[in-house]
């Protein structure tokens, strides 16, 4: 039997396995694949449900468990457990986290996670194991890069992805000079990287990157420094609960109209109501937006909201397509996941229509996809135009062909 929507919410560092998926019976002396089949399919999701990015892991937990409800509790004909661990967003807990799934509760599917560094533990702990594992955000460059594998698959971006086009869209605002600001852990330095990669490939200057620790939020003398140096512009990664304070602090230094603040995405995704007016007028590039006019984004929206009582969000878009793609390649092979080769196969040429727009896949499993400028209007972050269409990421040191 299975039943979604019993959700025990998760305490900190514990595995929380749902009443719905502790199956009873008689244990059987040998296995018998017919039998393993039909068992339920574990999903693991290894998410922050406490901290700066409690949201974001709630929200792709959430567009998970939306697109396997619109399957009937199925993916693939199969039906679901699902286990959820709190990661924390620490990185040191990471290896030992994503073991315990593996290895102790025994899962076929991690979902994990938001922070890059938790996320480059998890990887290495797939390719040991061969675990399968959906990226269902966390940009860090190597997953899709030098360490990209046949059983790992992100639906979310590459750092590099979002940022990159922004360096043109800047530069053609008419900012020549152009100071950065984030996190100092593997996020904030690569997406960083890819704006300045953009930036000077336009013609642009970055003048000082500026840094504080992660998940620290004392911006004070950050942005004292913005107002010293006077740059044209400031570009900037920072999500979540984090992002909120940042967006805040910013607006009240009065810096707004002479510095112009803009970001990855993540700035305004999933924050804009608790950052209210202050977040007006900000232009960020992602790969997505609140107002896309396609039909999937207005079911999907409709749905989440439906069901969440909140807006969707990019990380409840990203959580929704991972599910698809399981989908996808569980129904290639009937709801064995065993059949690995061919699941993955049909999962490497998959074509989503996502509410993000066309979504495909690249030889290191990372999405081919439209990144689109946006700015924050009435409470929205709503559509300018295509920033830069099929944006593919380079997969620098992915080793797999197609
Ligand atoms: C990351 O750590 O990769 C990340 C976290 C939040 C939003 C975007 C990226």
């Amino acid at each position: 039997m299975f039943d979604h929507d019993a959700r025990p919410s998760p305490t900190r560092r514990g595995v929380l396995t749902g009443a719905a998926a502790i199956t009873t019976g008689a244990v059987l002396p040998f296995p018998r694949p017919a039998l393993a089949q039909s068992a339920p399919l574990k999903v693991g999701f290894m998410l922050p449900y406490s901290g700066t990015y409690a949201k974001l892991g709630q929200f792709i937990d959430s567009g998970f468990r939306l697109y396997v409800e619109q399957q009937g509790g199925k993916l693939g004909g199969r039906a679901i457990t699902f286990t959820q661990v709190d990661d924390e967003s620490k990185p040191e807990n990471g290896t030992d986290n994503m073991n315990r799934l593996v290895s102790r509760e025994k899962v076929d599917l991690v979902v994990g996670t938001v922070h890059s560094g938790v996320a480059m533990a998890m990887v290495k702990v797939a390719r040991d194991t061969n675990t399968m594992l959906i990226i269902p955000n966390a940009g860090a460059n190597d997953a899709t890069g030098p360490l990209c594998a046949k059983n790992v698959f992100r639906t979310s971006f590459s750092n590099w992805q979002p940022n990159f086009p922004m360096g043109k869209v800047m530069f053609d605002a008419g900012h020549k000079n152009v100071a950065t600001l984030t996190w100092r852990y593997t996020a904030g330095a690569e997406q960083m990287a890819g704006f300045k990669e953009g930036f000077t490939k336009a013609g642009g200057k970055v003048v000082e990157d500026l840094t504080l620790p992660f998940p620290e939020v004392e911006f004070q003398a950050l942005i004292t420094r913005i107002a010293t140096l006077k740059p044209d512009a400031v570009h900037c990664f920072f999500a979540g609960g984090g992002a909120v304070k940042f967006v805040k602090d910013y607006a009240a230094a009065g810096l707004m109209k002479t510095i112009p603040l803009y970001g990855s995405g993540f700035l305004t995704d999933g924050t804009l109501e608790a950052q209210g007016a202050a977040a007006e007028g900000i232009k960020t590039t992602l790969h997505y937006a609140d107002d896309l006019d396609n039909p999937q984004n207005k079911a999907f929206l409709a749905a989440f909201k439906a069901k969440v009582k909140e807006d969707g969000d990019i990380y409840a878009v990203q959580g929704f397509d991972g599910a698809a793609l399981m989908d996808i390649g569980l129904k290639a092979v009937g709801g064995d996941a065993a059949a690995r080769d061919k699941m993955v196969a049909t999962m490497e040429s998959a074509k989503i229509d996502s509410p993000r727009g066309p979504l495909s896949f690249n030889k290191a499993h990372n999405p081919i996809q439209n990144v689109y400028l946006r700015e924050v209007r009435d409470g929205k972050n709503a559509y300018v135009s295509v920033a830069l269409k099929d944006v593919d990421d380079p997969a620098r040191g992915c080793k797999l062909s197609t």
